[in-house]
C-alpha cells in the first residue's frame, strides 16, 4: 500500500539523482513532462522525442502571449521556462519545491522560487498573466486550495496534467495525488476559474513512454537509485499494457480565466 510521504521528502525525491543522469532520460533541455508525438508516430527516436517534448509546450503558445509573465508552479529543470523565454520573450518565474532543480534553474540564469507551492510561505508574485501547471498538478495534495491561490494572482491558468478514471492517492511512491476528471473539473470551478479549453492529449503523447524507457535502460546500474528506478518500473509498468494505461489515465490540457 502506498503512503503519504513528507514534504521534505518530495524535495530529496527531486534532487538525488545527478543532473548528468536526469539529461540522458529527459534530453539537452530537462523537459520533465510528455512529448507530443504526431498522430500514428512509433518506434520514436531519441531525436523525435526531444522535438515532441519542445512541442508540448509549443502547442501551448496560443494560450501565452508574447511578453507576457508567466508563474511556472512545478517548474522542474526549466525545460518549459527556457523555452518561453526563448521563444515568447516571456518573463518566467519558477516555483519548485527540489533545491537542486531550483539550484540547476538559477545557474542557467532562471528566476526561481525554492518552496512548497502548497504552503502560504511560498509567496506568488502579485499579478501575473499566466499560471502555468506543467504536468506538476498532480503532486499537490490540495489542488483546490492552490488553484484559488492562484486565481488571485494569475490572469489566466494553463494547466497539463494527467487524471484517472479511478483516484490515486499517494501515487508515485507517495508523491501523487491523482484525482478523476469529474473532480479536477469540480476543483477548478470551486476555485473561481471558468474552463475555457479542456482537450485530452493521451493519444499523442503515448509514444513518449517507449522514448523515456530506451533512455532509462541505457542508464548504468550505478544510476538506477531513487526516483529513476521508480520512472524505470512506471515505464515498464506501463508498457505491459499502453493501451489499458491510456485507457484509464486522460492526459489533459486545461486553459481557464
Ligand atoms: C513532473 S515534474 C514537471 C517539471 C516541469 N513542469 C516540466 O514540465 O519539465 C513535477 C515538478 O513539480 C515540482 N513539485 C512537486 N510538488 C511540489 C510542490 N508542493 N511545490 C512546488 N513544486 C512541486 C517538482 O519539484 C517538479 O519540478
Amino acid at each position: 500500500m502506498n503512503k503519504a510521504i513528507a514534504r521534505a521528502d518530495i524535495d530529496e525525491f527531486y534532487s538525488e539523482n545527478s543532473i548528468a543522469d536526469w539529461r540522458a532520460v529527459l534530453g539537452p533541455r530537462m523537459h520533465y513532462h510528455f512529448g507530443l508525438f504526431r498522430p500514428g508516430a512509433s518506434a520514436v527516436s531519441d531525436a523525435d522525442m526531444d522535438v515532441a517534448l519542445d512541442r508540448a509546450i509549443q502547442v501551448l503558445y496560443p494560450h501565452i502571449p508574447k511578453g507576457s509573465s508567466v508563474l511556472d508552479i512545478g517548474c522542474g529543470w526549466g525545460g518549459p521556462c527556457g523555452l518561453l523565454r526563448e521563444e515568447r520573450g516571456c518573463t518566467v518565474k519558477g516555483v519548485t519545491i527540489s533545491h537542486a532543480q531550483a539550484e540547476y534553474c538559477r545557474s542557467l540564469g532562471m528566476d526561481v522560487i525554492h518552496g512548497n507551492a502548497e504552503q502560504d510561505s511560498t509567496m506568488f508574485p502579485q499579478q501575473v498573466d499566466v499560471a502555468l501547471m506543467m504536468e506538476s498538478l498532480g503532486h499537490m495534495k490540495d489542488k483546490e486550495k492552490l488553484l484559488r491561490r492562484l486565481r488571485a494572482c494569475a490572469s489566466k491558468l494553463v494547466i497539463r496534467t494527467h487524471c484517472s478514471l479511478v483516484p490515486q492517492d499517494a501515487a508515485f511512491a507517495g508523491t501523487a495525488y491523482i484525482v478523476t476528471p469529474e473532480t479536477m473539473r469540480e476543483c477548478l470551478q470551486r476555485a473561481g476559474w471558468n474552463i475555457e479549453v479542456w482537450f485530452d492529449r493521451r493519444v499523442e503523447s503515448m509514444p513518449s513512454i517507449d522514448a523515456w524507457q530506451a533512455r532509462v535502460e541505457r542508464l548504468s546500474d550505478d544510476a538506477l537509485t531513487g526516483h529513476l528506478k521508480l520512472f524505470r518500473r512506471w515505464c515498464a509498468h506501463i508498457l505491459a499494457n499502453p493501451r489499458a494505461w491510456a485507457h484509464s489515465h486522460p492526459h489533459l490540457e486545461i486553459v481557464a480565466t
